[in-house]
């Protein structure tokens, strides 16, 4: 699950920062980022330089790829993007500090689990998904490409997760629950019912606020 190539990280923002430090941890070299904001070329960190757009990543196709963006709709339009031009080698990041027992859970190309976050038993973790640090995930979990987990979101076991769907920081998820795809789960909520595809919850219990296809 290291890559052994260069990598190269999509997204100049806070989580394109925070994988390069997960990188560092793995040891993997970094040979830049890409971002899509102009005002960005050049920009540094940690001696990596925003070398251009996503539209310029055939220029580096002997990398590997990340695409380092939290919103799900966002991160799965670069990876259709990045499409049009070939197809480009997608790393799968896990951070020395997480628990993840690979004969137990399968992970996909162009995913990341940071740091701290444990995954039981088999389970199934699709591909482009974002796991941030300290979550837990339980036994028999389902999680379809382009989901993201904030930090700390503890899921029970046999929950399902629907593509596209987001988590928000310290959110609880009662076993067996399905949620939709493309719903959002607000930080901070308990949920106990299933969310139907689209939708907004938030709350202790979380509750139905709103559609957001
Ligand atoms: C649920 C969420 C998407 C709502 O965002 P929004 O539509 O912009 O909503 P607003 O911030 O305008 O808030 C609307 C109301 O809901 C309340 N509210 C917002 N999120 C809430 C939450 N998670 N739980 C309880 N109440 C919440 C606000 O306090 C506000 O209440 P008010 O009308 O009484 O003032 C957002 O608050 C959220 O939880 N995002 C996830 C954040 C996160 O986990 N980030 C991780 C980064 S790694």
């Amino acid at each position: 699950m290291v890559p052994a190539k260069s990598l190269i990280v999509i997204g100049f923002g806070g989580l394109g920062k925070e994988v390069h430090w997960l990188a560092a941890r793995l040891g993997v070299h970094v040979r830049g980022f890409l971002d899509d904001n102009p005002n960005l070329l050049g920009a540094e960190f940690c001696n990596a330089t925003v070398l251009g757009t996503v539209s310029d990543w055939k220029a580096y196709s002997e990398c590997e790829f990340i695409i380092a963006i939290g919103n799900p709709r966002i991160r799965m339009r670069i990876r259709d993007k990045m499409l049009q031009y070939g197809v480009p080698n997608f790393a799968t990041l896990v951070d020395p500090s997480a628990v993840v027992d690979f004969t137990q859970v399968s992970v996909g190309e162009g995913s990341l689990i940071c740091a701290g976050t444990t995954c039981t038993v088999e389970i199934n973790i699709g591909a482009h998904v974002v796991i941030n640090p300290s979550c837990s995930v339980a036994h028999e979990v389902v999680i379809r490409d382009f989901v993201t987990l904030a930090p700390k979101v503890a899921i029970s076991g046999n929950v399902h997760i629907d593509s596209l769907a987001e988590i928000g920081t310290g959110s609880c998820i009662r076993q067996g629950l399905d949620l939709g795809a493309g719903s959002m789960l607000g930080m901070g909520s308990v949920l106990t019912k299933n969310i139907p595809e689209s939708e907004l919850f938030f709350g202790n219990p979380a509750r139905y606020i709103k559609n957001i296809g």
